[in-house]
């Protein structure tokens, strides 16, 4: 079963507290998406293999790791996911990324794909989803189904905020799948809305509300 990893550093709870009130502006908010994706990234890159190298500094030769050729790609979820790219790839500037567009049908929820775009050598990568509302579960489980379609196998998703619902439903559905979230909330309400959240994360970001 995915492991759920749940950020409890002081840095992304502090920002996460702003990110919730519904005072805080769209600047902000688009900020804050951004400098909380970069510090998850930091916490969600640890398990990256590294390799020893030799470097010649000013003074000595000097015995170093860096990262071991491992090759990765971004996905965002569309709308909101975009919101986590810069933070992404502030922290891995060469990452490719790649975008699965989807909306949830407002009747049933359920999660319609109208954009699907992949780095053509994707099997290859270890792909991070990013999506910075796990809710129901139905839009990151249909994005990895689809993403998994390609033959990339090793897949982490990565949400701001995570309801019991959709970890659940992605622990069903994709058990190979480690999920990182920076809160775990209470449910969701009527609406398909976590509670108690932040409200609408795409609208928030992009102003449409
Ligand atoms: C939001 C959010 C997730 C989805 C989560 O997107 O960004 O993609 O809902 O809900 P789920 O877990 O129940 O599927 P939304 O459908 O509002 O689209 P947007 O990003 O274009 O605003
Ligand atoms: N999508 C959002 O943007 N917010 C929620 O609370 C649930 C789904």
């Amino acid at each position: 079963m995915g492991k759920v990893h749940v950020f409890d550093h002081p840095l992304i709870q502090h920002k996460l507290s702003i990110l919730r009130d519904k005072a805080t502006s769209v600047k902000e908010f688009r900020e804050l998406i951004s400098e909380i994706a970069m510090l998850m990234c930091y916490e969600a890159t640890r398990d990256l293999p590294l390799e020893d190298i030799s470097v010649e500094t000013p003074v000595a030769m000097a015995k170093c790791r860096r990262i071991a050729g491992k090759k990765l790609a971004v996905v965002p979820i569309l709308r909101a996911g975009l919101g986590m790219v810069d933070g992404m790839v502030s922290m891995m500037p060469n990452v490719k990324v790649g975008h699965v567009g989807l909306y949830r049908d407002p009747a049933t929820l359920d999660p319609v794909k109208y954009y699907f775009k992949m780095p053509p050598d994707i099997a290859e990568r270890d792909v991070i989803v990013v999506d910075p509302m796990l809710a129901t579960g139905g839009s990151a489980s249909a994005a990895i189904t689809f993403i998994k379609e390609t033959g990339a196998a090793h897949i982490k998703l990565m949400s701001i905020i995570g309801a019991p619902e959709g970890v659940e439903r992605m622990q069903a559905d994709h058990p190979d799948v480690d999920i990182y979230v920076a809160a775990l909330d209470d449910h969701l309400n009527d609406h398909g809305y976590i509670v108690p959240g932040l409200g609408d994360a795409g609208d928030r970001i992009f102003g449409t509300k």
